[in-house]
């Protein structure tokens, strides 16, 4: 990607309250999933956090201190402003890193958690390279865009596989885990309105404004038919795929 189209990716999605697929009612489901105990103290990692909107409510559900990473200081911004607004300013702290290269030490948090981003590094690369700084016992919880059927049609295997070849099924996403040392846990499918009512239908009504913030570029038009390709993909292959929830316990 160009400076340019980076950019342009930030700021068609700093504003938003999020920027992925997701819920509070599903990061608390995934939450309890693991059972930790709302009094003890706990630290946690939430990589790729965006603007954060599962940060809060990794706050609001434990009691916890986070470090929130992601890539992009403009994310960051408004994750601390929201933070901040809900007096949770102590408890969260913001760094930009990227997340193949983490400022952490061996075994430094209780709980590793990333929703909808690390496939920008990769799964398995993802949950291999974190898996030092979790303590032992510690848990892994993220979100990875898998196959929820066995088969599917080709033009949306072709698609996916396109844009990341890492997709799988939940099977073996989870024996990748088992692969990499985890036992896992739990896992669950996020259901279709965190797509559409939580990520896409906010990102549509954001397009005609982006549009003219920036003049009908040709780079700005691209991105925009980018985003609605990917939401008629989903629109018509929802049955096929879906962001699935991965818990897993560092054994
Ligand atoms: C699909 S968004 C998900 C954000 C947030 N977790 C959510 O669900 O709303 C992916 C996030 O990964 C971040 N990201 C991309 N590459 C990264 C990298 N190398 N290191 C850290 N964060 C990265 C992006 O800036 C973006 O915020």
């Amino acid at each position: 990607m160009t400076e340019k189209e980076i950019e342009l990716l930030i700021n068609l999605h700093k504003d938003a309250d999020r920027q992925g697929p997701g819920s509070p009612e599903e990061t608390k489901k995934a939450l309890d999933l693991i059972g930790i105990d709302k009094n003890k103290k706990i630290r946690i990692a939430d990589i790729g956090c965006g603007s954060g909107a599962q940060t809060i409510s990794l706050a609001e559900n434990t009691n916890s201190s986070i470090v929130a990473i992601d890539l992009f200081p403009e994310f960051l911004e408004k994750l601390e402003k929201n933070a901040q607004t809900l007096n949770l300013q102590e408890r969260i702290t913001a760094k930009a890193h990227s997340m193949d290269d983490l400022p952490f030490t061996d075994n430094e948090f209780d709980l590793i958690w990333s929703e909808g981003a690390i496939y920008n590094m990769g799964f398995e690369e993802g949950i291999k390279q974190w898996k030092r700084f979790i303590k032992l016992n510690g848990y892994l919880a993220v979100s990875e865009i898998s196959w929820i059927t066995d088969t599917r049609p080709k033009e949306v295997e072709e698609h996916w596989l396109r844009e990341y070849p890492e997709i799988d099924t939940i099977s073996n996403k989870i024996r990748v885990l088992e692969k990499q040392g985890y036992s896992p846990i739990a896992h669950f499918i996020l259901p279709q309105y965190c797509w559409i009512d939580n990520y896409y239908r906010p990102l549509q009504e954001r397009f005609s404004a982006f549009l003219s913030k920036y003049e009908y570029s040709d780079i700005a038009k691209d991105m925009v038919e980018n985003e609605k390709n990917e939401i008629s993909i989903y629109e018509k292959y929802k049955e096929f795929y879906s962001y699935s929830f991965y818990i897993a316990q560092k054994k």
